[in-house]
């Protein structure tokens, strides 16, 4: 499976809006054309659709400001039919390589606590729940010395 993130543009901009989770998973995750003019008004985004094979299979959204310790996963989904392919995780090693790249040593995210399959996929990346809460959700946070798992 070869998973890339590219630029969203005015040709794949329908294409990424139109990939949709599983019923069961949409308080997880705002809708990606929502999320897409959301960035638009936000300083520091960077936002790419995820490729899968050539195919639109995802999206991810990062807020990326290099006054913080942190950068943030905003928003990342992958479409209900591409999902259990290993498809996230390579995404999320690809973002974090970019980031290790940059310079940057920690990134984060929030979660929805009943969100479990997808606290669990995150720690089997190397983040830790935090304590902390942002926006009334639990914080997970790793470093980004050593390698990205
Ligand atoms: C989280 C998400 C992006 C993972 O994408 P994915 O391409 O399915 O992830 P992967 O195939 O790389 O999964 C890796 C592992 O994570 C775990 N996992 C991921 N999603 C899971 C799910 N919905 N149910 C059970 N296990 C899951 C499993 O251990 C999985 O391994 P397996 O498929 O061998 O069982 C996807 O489930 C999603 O879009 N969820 C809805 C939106 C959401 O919750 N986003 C996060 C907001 S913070």
């Amino acid at each position: 499976m070869s998973v890339e993130l590219r630029e969203i543009t005015s040709e794949t901009v329908r294409a990424v809006c139109s990939l949709e989770v599983a019923a069961d998973q949409t308080g997880f995750v705002a809708p990606n054309a929502v999320s897409i003019a959301e960035a638009h008004f936000t300083p520091h985004h960077w936002m790419r659709a995820i490729y899968a094979n050539g195919d639109p299979a995802g999206f991810l959204l990062t807020y990326e400001d290099p006054e913080e310790d942190s950068f943030w996963v905003w928003r990342f989904m992958v479409d209900a039919k591409h999902q259990h392919k290993g498809i996230g995780r390579q995404a999320m090693r690809l973002l974090l390589e970019r980031w290790r790249s940059l310079g940057v040593t920690a990134a984060a995210l929030s979660v929805i606590p009943t969100n479990r399959e997808t606290i669990a996929f995150y720690e089997s990346l190397g983040f830790q729940l935090t304590g902390e809460e942002e926006g009334g959700e639990p914080v997970m946070r790793r470093q980004l010395e050593g390698s990205v798992g």
